[in-house]
């Protein structure tokens, strides 16, 4: 994806997919009380939909969300879009999360507070199985700088199976879908696979008659994420647990097949 596309697409990308387990990340995630002390740390969060989201529901000034992204214009849309929210405890940095390093902000995070991952809207799909071990690092590194010998990580994924079989020969997907829209008639994906590899391009047909196209990265090309793998490379550095916390497998929220959120307790080996 070119420049502009990638700027246009970090544009578009809060229309295109509507709202998007944000009512279930509300009701289902088990964050504790409002007043809860929080750290929570989102890989991959886009223009920061749900980070702003956690964010809003949390009363303890002490708490902080950060919000990680590799694509520049995502991170610059998610500032401007929390702009009214309070500076001192919500940020969004530039980062690739498979090299994570919180540089400066450990002194931000409260030693006391419960660290959070976030890792939702798929995004694990996006890096090749092979760089799991990377992410994984980076948790670690994270909960090193932060103090923290234990952490949540909250991963959305439409798992590998049901997905690949879902998709298997071909799918046009629709994304969300709003009447109102002043420029967008529709988007869709067009989703092909191919062994543990499927395409990602994403369509937006505008009431002009014109077309835009978008991927997510170089190559149209992400994977389905297998849970096994997942597990087996975060059990190279922390004993845990892991909880499906939702799952609905049967819905649509804007056309798009929902994804599964698995809750892993993680404690790091010594
Ligand atoms: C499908 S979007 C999900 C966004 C958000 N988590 C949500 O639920 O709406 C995936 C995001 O992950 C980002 N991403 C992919 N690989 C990344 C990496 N290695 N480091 C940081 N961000 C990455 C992409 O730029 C994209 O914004």
């Amino acid at each position: 994806m070119n420049e502009i596309e990638t700027q246009r697409y970090a544009e578009l990308y809060e229309r295109i997919y509507g709202d998007y387990l944000r009512e279930e990340v509300e009701v289902h995630l088990p964050l504790g009380g409002d007043d809860e002390l929080l750290t929570v740390i989102d890989l991959g969060c886009g223009t920061g939909g749900q980070l702003r989201n956690v964010c809003g529901r949390n009363s303890n000034a002490k708490s902080c969300f950060i919000g990680f992204d590799a694509n520049e214009h995502m991170i610059s849309r998610a500032k401007s879009l929390s702009a009214k929210y309070d500076q001192k405890k919500l940020f969004f940095e530039v980062s690739d999360f498979l090299r994570l390093s919180l540089n400066k902000m450990p002194a931000r995070c409260d030693r006391n507070a419960s660290l959070v991952f976030l890792c939702l809207g798929n995004t694990l799909a996006l890096i090749v199985p092979e760089r799991l071990p990377n992410l994984v690092a980076s948790l670690a590194t994270v909960m090193t700088q932060v103090g923290a010998r234990s952490a949540t990580l909250f991963l959305e994924t439409r798992s590998g199976k049901d997905y690949s079989e879902w998709i298997n020969g071909g799918r046009i997907e629709q994304l969300n879908y709003d009447a109102n829209d002043e420029h967008i008639l529709l988007s869709f994906q067009a989703l092909t696979s191919q062994g543990n590899v499927y395409t990602t391009r994403i369509y937006s047909l505008y009431k002009n008659g014109t077309r835009a196209e978008f991927c997510f990265l170089e190559e149209p090309m992400a994977h389905f994420v297998d849970l096994e793998q997942v597990k087996s490379a975060l059990g190279e550095k922390f004993n845990f647990s892991m909880d499906e916390i939702f799952d609905d497998k049967g819905g649509t929220i804007s056309g798009l097949t929902k994804g599964h959120v698995f809750q892993f307790k993680l404690n790091l080996k010594t």
